[in-house]
């Protein structure tokens, strides 16, 4: 099996904004990380309504087209069910000790800052809590109400990096994969994974 350099769990979830995570997906892979790939049903609604992606329905055909789609090594992409209690992220024996979650919907933010593990997106969440590990939330929804608010403090008193899908401007994009490609070059930043996609500010001044 190859080596890689380090392992993640990512989780897609039923918010808007999929392009964010399958570009995070692509760059986290371009990394050469081991990426536990954790999809919602919600996820696979919005991922067929916001992407030209057609991920089959079945698992291990799932996991195929994703491994040729994305040209990934043996054994890089791991898909997992939302009941795959025995994988990896399930246990903090196994788990790895970062996990993003883009796009995050409040729903799942929710569950999570009440410890439902529910399913494996929620648990694979509350592992990472419970071993003190990193978690990246990626969230999307506009207006917040204030259960979203007081949510949203509750995870961030507990070490969670809250990031709002919401791209600067000041980098001046043309092209809608420079408005992606600046909150994905974000949260790599976060994970301190080296990326080239966004400058950091003022780098260009001497
Ligand atoms: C096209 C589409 C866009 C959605 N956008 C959002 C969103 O931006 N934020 C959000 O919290 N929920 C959004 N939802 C609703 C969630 O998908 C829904 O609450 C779902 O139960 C979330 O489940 P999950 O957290 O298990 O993925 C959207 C749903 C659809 C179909």
């Amino acid at each position: 099996m190859p080596a890689f350099d380090r392992r993640i769990t990512l989780a897609l979830t039923g918010a808007s904004g999929a392009p964010y995570g399958l570009r995070l997906l692509q760059q986290l892979l371009a990394a050469n990380s081991q990426v536990y790939l954790l999809l919602s049903d919600a996820a696979k609604i919005v991922l067929a309504t916001e992407s030209e992606l057609a991920i089959p329905q079945e698992h291990n055909a799932a996991q195929l087209f994703l491994n040729e789609y994305f040209n990934a090594q043996e054994a890089q992409i791991q898909l997992l069910e939302k009941s795959d209690w025995f994988s990896a992220p399930a246990s903090g024996s196994s788990s790895p000790k970062q996990m993003v979650i883009c796009p995050c919907s409040m729903g799942t933010l929710s569950s999570i800052c009440y410890g439902a593990s529910n399913n494996l997106i929620e648990r694979a969440a509350d592992v990472i809590l419970k071993e003190r590990g990193q978690l990246l939330i990626a969230w999307r929804e506009s207006p917040l109400s204030s259960i979203h608010l007081e949510n949203m403090l509750s995870l961030s008193k507990l070490g969670v990096t809250l990031m709002p899908l919401a791209p600067g401007f000041y980098h001046k994009p043309q092209t809608l994969e420079d408005i992606i490609d600046f909150m994905v070059a974000r949260i790599l930043d976060h994970l301190k994974i080296e990326q080239s996609l966004v400058l950091p500010w003022m780098s260009d001044v001497k």
